[in-house]
Parts: structure tokens; C-alpha cells; sequence
């Protein structure tokens, strides 16, 4: 593993075991998680990281990473036809607790060709969660702050 920030996409369910396995690797490190945890797929864990929120779960289970919520609400089809579209680009919806985290998560939506907008903290990304009125409908950051009332 290299590199300042890691991107983590990996079915939910396998989230505790990488936490533990890598944890030494990980610690200090910006961490972009984009996993939604379905429990058809990924069990009973997953009815509970959806009742936390994913931000307060994932934190859990990958202890000393600086995380960043990020491009879980958009799907793989948006992410690669919207990406740097003309016009006014699509938003991506960012949670967070580390400022510095949440600046470097941003710049690299940008650099994907997408706007970033930062919910909140960690606890507010059960605001675009699976379910929730944002998740993946591809929306401008305007539209996304409506609907989240931002
Ligand atoms: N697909 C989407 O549109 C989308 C959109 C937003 C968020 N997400 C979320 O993003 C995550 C990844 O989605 P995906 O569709 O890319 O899933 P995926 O195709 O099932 O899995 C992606 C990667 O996970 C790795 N993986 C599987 N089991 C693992 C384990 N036990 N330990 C470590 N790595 C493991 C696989 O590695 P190998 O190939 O080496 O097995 C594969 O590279 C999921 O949590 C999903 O809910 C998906």
C-alpha cells in the first residue's frame, strides 16, 4: 500500500476484517470510504452501520484513519458518464470529522470531474446513506443542499 490517501471500496461486510488487517498501514492516514452496506450482501452487520449511519460504523471499524465519507451516494454508470459533463457538474456529498481530510477529499472530487459539498461531520452521513432522499440521483450541488436542507 502507498500514497498520502487511500480510497476504500470494498463490499461493507469485509470493512472489519480490512480495519483490523491493515491497521497499522492505515493509522494517520486520509481515508475516502465509499462502501454501503446492504444485508442481502453483507449480513446483520449491515442493518446495524445503516442504523448508526455509515460514518459513525465505518469509524468504528477503521480506528486511527482520518475518514472521509466519499462517492458512495453516486453510482458506478453516473461516475464515469457525468464526470467533468457540461454544464453545471453533478455534486458529491462528503462527511467528515478531520478539516484537512475533508479539503484533500475535496480537491480529488474536483479532479474527478464533480463537485464536492461537505455535509457535515461523520454522524451526518446517514444524510446520503442508501435510502436517503440523495442517494444516487444525480444532482448539482445546489439541488443536493435543497434537498438536505443545507
Ligand atoms: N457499484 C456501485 O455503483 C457502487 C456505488 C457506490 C458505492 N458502492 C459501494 O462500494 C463498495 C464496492 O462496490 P463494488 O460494486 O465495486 O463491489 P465489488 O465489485 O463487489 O468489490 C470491489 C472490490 O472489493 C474487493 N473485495 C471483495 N471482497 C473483499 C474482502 N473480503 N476483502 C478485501 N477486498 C475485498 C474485490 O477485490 P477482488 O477483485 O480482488 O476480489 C474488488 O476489487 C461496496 O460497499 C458498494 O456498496 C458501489
Amino acid at each position: 500500500m502507498f500514497g498520502d490517501v487511500v480510497l476504500i471500496s470494498i463490499p461493507y461486510g469485509a470493512l472489519p476484517q480490512l480495519g483490523q488487517d491493515l491497521k497499522s498501514e492505515l493509522a494517520g492516514r486520509i481515508v475516502l470510504d465509499t462502501g454501503n452496506p446492504n444485508p442481502e450482501r453483507d449480513g446483520d452487520m449491515a442493518l446495524e452501520a445503516r442504523r448508526k449511519g455509515t460514518g459513525v460504523a465505518s469509524a468504528e471499524f477503521l480506528p486511527g484513519v482520518r475518514l472521509v465519507r466519499a462517492f458512495n451516494a453516486i453510482n458506478y454508470q453516473s461516475l464515469q458518464s457525468e464526470a467533468h459533463r457540461a454544464g453545471e457538474p453533478v455534486a458529491i456529498p462528503l462527511a467528515g470529522d478531520d478539516a484537512q481530510a475533508l479539503a484533500v477529499a475535496s480537491e480529488l472530487v474536483k479532479d474527478a470531474g464533480f463537485e464536492p459539498v461537505v455535509v457535515g461531520p461523520l454522524s451526518s452521513a446517514k444524510l446520503f446513506d442508501v435510502g436517503s432522499p440523495v442517494y444516487v440521483q444525480v444532482l448539482t450541488a445546489k439541488e443536493l443542499r435543497a434537498r438536505l436542507g443545507l
